[in-house]
């Protein structure tokens, strides 16, 4: 794990609430791996004294930019927005353990939903490179948050895209393409399932991933402090263990169908 202070490459605007912003760390792009976060001060100050975990969205091994992909929500993604290119980045990281890619699969279920789209397309990336087969399930309210699929397209991934305002793909929820993508899918067990997004999102995919034969890594975002498994602020109740895990040591990736969420 480091902690650098990386000037920024480039920011720039996907919409108006959500954002791309890169900076070059050779130590953090050569160890990140999909699924692992950063921690991010977003101002220089204690003022806001907690850092904000954001999910590698890209790493390019050759040249070691890093690039994150935020929604502003509140004060410290506002603050972040509204850094500039040379400004520079405190970041912590690699934090956190991401998303298993050994054992015996050969195509990967990615499921999206929103902001769940950051860390996959270093998944994506990751996936692609050992050769898997990937389908893209990615759900958004705004058509105009779907970017940078085309890539992904030309490279042999089937995307499969839902707007909730209808503007792009399937009108409804990333849910409904699952429903339909598990029909024909459901007891293949060459599959292994990924998923990053909101609990309310999670829930329901859960359910179907339960009826499925094969595995299913789920991403979670609980709110964080430390983010490094001090504070214990950030805990999340695993079937058939007494503790508590915390997201931000033992996660942010766990297996789907056994994680107990919140009532
Ligand atoms: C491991 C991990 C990876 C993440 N990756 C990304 C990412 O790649 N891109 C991205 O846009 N966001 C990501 N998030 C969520 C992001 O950390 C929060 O949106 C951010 O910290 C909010 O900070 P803020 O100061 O702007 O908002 P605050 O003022 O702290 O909160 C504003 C609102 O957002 C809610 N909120 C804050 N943090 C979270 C959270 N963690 N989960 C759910 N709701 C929250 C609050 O309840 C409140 O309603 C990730 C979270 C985790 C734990
Ligand atoms: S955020 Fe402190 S233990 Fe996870």
């Amino acid at each position: 794990m480091y902690s650098e202070q990386c000037p920024i490459d480039e920011q720039r605007s996907i919409t108006e609430s959500v954002f791309l912003l890169s900076f070059t760390s050779r130590a953090i792009a050569r160890t990140g791996r999909p699924g692992q976060f950063l921690h991010i001060r977003v101002r220089t100050g204690i003022d806001p004294l907690l850092r904000r975990p954001l999910s590698i969205h890209r790493i390019d091994p050759q040249t070691g930019q890093i690039s994150l992909l935020f929604r502003v929500v509140g004060r410290g993604t506002r603050l972040l927005k509204d850094m500039r290119p040379g400004d520079p980045l405190d970041v912590m990281g690699p934090l956190g353990r991401g998303f298993d890619l050994s054992g015996n699969f050969s195509r990967a279920l990615i499921v999206a939903g929103g902001m769940g789209g950051a860390p996959v397309f270093f998944l994506i990336d990751a996936l692609l490179s050992l050769g898997k087969q990937v389908t893209l399930l990615w759900g958004v309210g705004d058509g105009r948050e779907i970017f940078g699929t085309d890539e992904y397209v030309r490279k042999g991934v089937d995307v499969r895209v839902a707007t909730e305002d209808g503007s792009l793909g399937h009108r409804g929820y990333v849910t409904e393409l699952l429903d339909v993508f598990l029909k024909t899918h459901a007891q293949d067990q060459s599959f292994r399932g990924f998923v990053c997004g909101p609990e309310c999102m999670l829930l329901p995919v859960q359910r179907f991933a339960r009826k499925t034969v094969f595995s299913w890594q789920a991403s979670l975002e609980e709110r964080m402090a430390c983010g490094v498994g001090v504070c214990q602020g950030c805990g999340v109740r695993i079937r058939n263990q007494a503790e508590y895990r915390m997201v931000c040591k033992d996660g942010p990736v766990f297996d789907l169908k056994e994680i107990l969420f919140h009532d």
